[in-house]
Parts: C-alpha cells; structure tokens; sequence
C-alpha cells in the first residue's frame, strides 16, 4: 500500500455510539477491536520522521513500536531517559533495523519544551508526524510555570512544541512533497468538561479544581488546539493537516496518581482496551492512506467521529488560541 496515496472513496463518519468491544465495521473498514498492526498493515512509511511525546509507556510506547515496524524514523520524546531508553531497547529487539531516538522533554516546563526544539532542530532531520500523546492526570499541582499541571502538561506544553516545530514541518513537506500529520490525543473525556468549557479566568485556580473536570478541560484544549490549527494551517495553504482523537478507554497507567488506580489495575483487562487496540487510532490517522486531506476532524476506533459542541466552536478555539500564546509569551518567545 503506497503511502499517504490517495483513495476516491469519501470518508464517512462513524457512529459514535458503535460499542468499546464492537467489531462491527464503520467506514474506514476498521473498528474499536482493530491494533494498531492491524490497521498499518501493508504501509511502508520508510523516510518519515515522527515525534511521539509520552512514548515512555502505554498508548506512546505502543505508537513508537508500530511507527518504526513501519519504517518511521521515531524520536521517542519522554521525560525519564531510562524509560525512553528501555523503549528503544524493545524495539531494536523486535526489529533491529529500527530507526529510534531518545530525546528528553518535560511537557510541563516551557524551558524544556524550548530546550527539546532547540535539540531537535539542531539535529537538522525533517519532521513529518507529530503526535502529542503524553497525558497526566493529577490532583491539584502547578507546573513549573506556575500553571495547573494538567493544562500546563496536556494542553500548553503541546501548544508550545507544536508552535516550535511548525516551520520545521512546513519545510518537510515543502521540500518532501508529503503530507505533514500532526495529531493530538485527545480523550472522550473532553465532552466533561466544566460548563464554561476552559476556565479562562482560573485555569489554575485551586478552589475550582475538581480532578475529572479539569483534565476534561485539558482533553477540550487538545481538540479544540487542534481545530484551531486545522484552520490555520488551511488559510495558508500548507500540506499539513491537523487532527485530534480519542485512543478509547485504554488499560495504562494513566490513573497512576488517582484512586482510580487500583480499580483500573485489577479490572482493566476485562473492559478497557489494551494498549495495542488503544494505539491503533493514532496509528491510522499518524500512517493511514485513507486519512490524506483530512483536517480538522475528530477521530475515534479508527474512523473519524464527532466531538461535543463546544469542541467544535470556533470562537473557543480562537480564545484558547490567544490565551495560550499569552501564556507562553509570559514566559518567554512562544
Ligand atoms: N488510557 C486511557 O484510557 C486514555 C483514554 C483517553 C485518552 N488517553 C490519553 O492517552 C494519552 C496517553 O496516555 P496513556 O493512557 O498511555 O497513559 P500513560 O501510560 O500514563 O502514558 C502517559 C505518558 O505521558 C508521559 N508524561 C506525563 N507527564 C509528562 C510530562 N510532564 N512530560 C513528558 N511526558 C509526560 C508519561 O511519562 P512518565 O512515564 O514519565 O510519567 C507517559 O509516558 C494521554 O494523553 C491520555 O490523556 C488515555
């Protein structure tokens, strides 16, 4: 299967109410029980270069794994080294001609995001996936930066790194002639957040922090990010494309610092997907020929989906856009 080659038939959204386990067949001809082997079978995505952040473990990792099984040149951008390092180990196990890098980044310090572009680009190779995968959820914290650390890690670092890594992509596929993706991993989640949609006024207030609505309120900011760059990136034109999806309800570690921890640990495997399902629609839409052209959209278990009201007002989007760029501004050049 030719990369990114483009197919005539449209691509029709899926029903959202298509069950976790369902193999029913939507439109992509893929469905929630599909792994991401699965649904990259047959591609070969050799010369490609991806960022995948949070490919330290769980849907990250297993994104790493199938991207260089498909021939993607993977920077594994995580915050614990040894971590990174054991991924890449696994990977060059399974296959040796596996092309991974281990770069360090801490999505919650905008120093480090900085400090990981600058590396990047100093490196001098082309970018032609980012994922934004890495995801927390937390009780009450500020980042390094002062900011609520679900917002500052899962939305703001993401929105500043993307922004750093732009011009890089736009000359990738300028140069390559190849569609750039960048995707960000996003979470049904985000239909719960608070009635305002982002707290504007008190992104980091502590009184208002209630922990399932606020990393709600980081999973709006994933889609909404990504609609709002969807746009942009259109109005000029530029072989980029920008989308967002839920990975469905996945066995990881995500709930480590929750009490949700030891629930999700010992009944996970009996209703949750595991990580090779829940890697696979960052997978399709990272590779996935069918996905060329698309932008803008919101994707889950392998077929483009619809996300809530408010993740699709433009007006919000345009407000978290602004918000966003103040804040990294507050902190340094955005
Ligand atoms: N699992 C689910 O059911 C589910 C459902 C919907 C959406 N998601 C989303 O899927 C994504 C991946 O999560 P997962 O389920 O695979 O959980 P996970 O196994 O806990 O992976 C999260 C990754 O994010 C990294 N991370 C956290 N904070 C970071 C920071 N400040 N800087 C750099 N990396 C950081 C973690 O690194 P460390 O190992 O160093 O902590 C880890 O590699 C998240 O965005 C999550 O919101 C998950």
């Amino acid at each position: 299967m030719g990369l990114f080659s483009s197919r005539s038939d449209p691509i029709l959204k899926s029903s959202d109410t298509m069950g976790l386990f369902s193999s029913k067949k939507a439109p992509s001809g893929f469905s929630s029980s599909n792994t991401a082997e699965e649904v990259t079978r047959g591609i070969d995505a050799t010369g490609l270069t991806a960022i995948i952040t949070g490919a330290s473990s769980g849907i990250g990792s297993e994104t790493a794994r199938i991207l260089a099984l498909r021939g993607v040149h993977v920077v594994v951008a995580v915050r614990d080294l040894s971590a990174g390092g054991a991924v890449k180990e696994a990977i060059k196990k399974e296959n040796s001609n596996a092309k991974v890098d281990v770069m360090e980044i801490n999505l919650s310090s905008m120093a480090s995001v900085r400090k990981f572009a600058s590396e990047f680009k100093s490196l001098n190779l082309p970018l032609n996936i980012l994922i934004n995968n890495a995801g927390v959820v937390t009780y009450f914290k500020l980042s390094q930066d002062n900011i609520e650390m679900m917002f500052a890690t899962n939305h703001l670092g993401h929105f500043l790194l993307t922004n750093l890594l732009l011009e890089t992509m736009k000359s990738t596929a300028d140069q390559s002639n190849i569609e750039g993706r960048i995707i960000n991993v996003s979470s049904n989640a985000h239909k719960y957040s608070y009635n305002e949609g982002i707290l504007f006024d008190k992104i980091s207030d502590e009184s208002r922090l209630n922990i399932m609505w606020a990393y709600a309120q980081s999973k709006l900011a994933n889609v909404l990010h990504a609609n709002e760059l969807a746009r942009r990136l259109k109005e000029e034109g530029m072989l980029i494309t920008s989308n967002s999806l839920t990975p469905g309800a996945v066995e990881t570690n995500i709930f480590r610092d929750t009490i949700l921890s030891g629930i999700a640990s010992s009944l996970g495997k009996y209703f949750l997907k595991n990580v090779q399902q829940g890697a696979s629609t960052t997978c399709y839409v990272a590779l996935h020929p069918n996905v060329k052209g698309v932008n803008g959209e919101y994707f889950r278990n392998n077929n483009i989906s619809e996300s809530n009201s408010k993740a699709q007002d433009t007006e919000l989007s345009k407000k978290l856009w602004d918000f966003s760029i103040k804040l990294c501004e507050n902190n340094g050049n955005a």
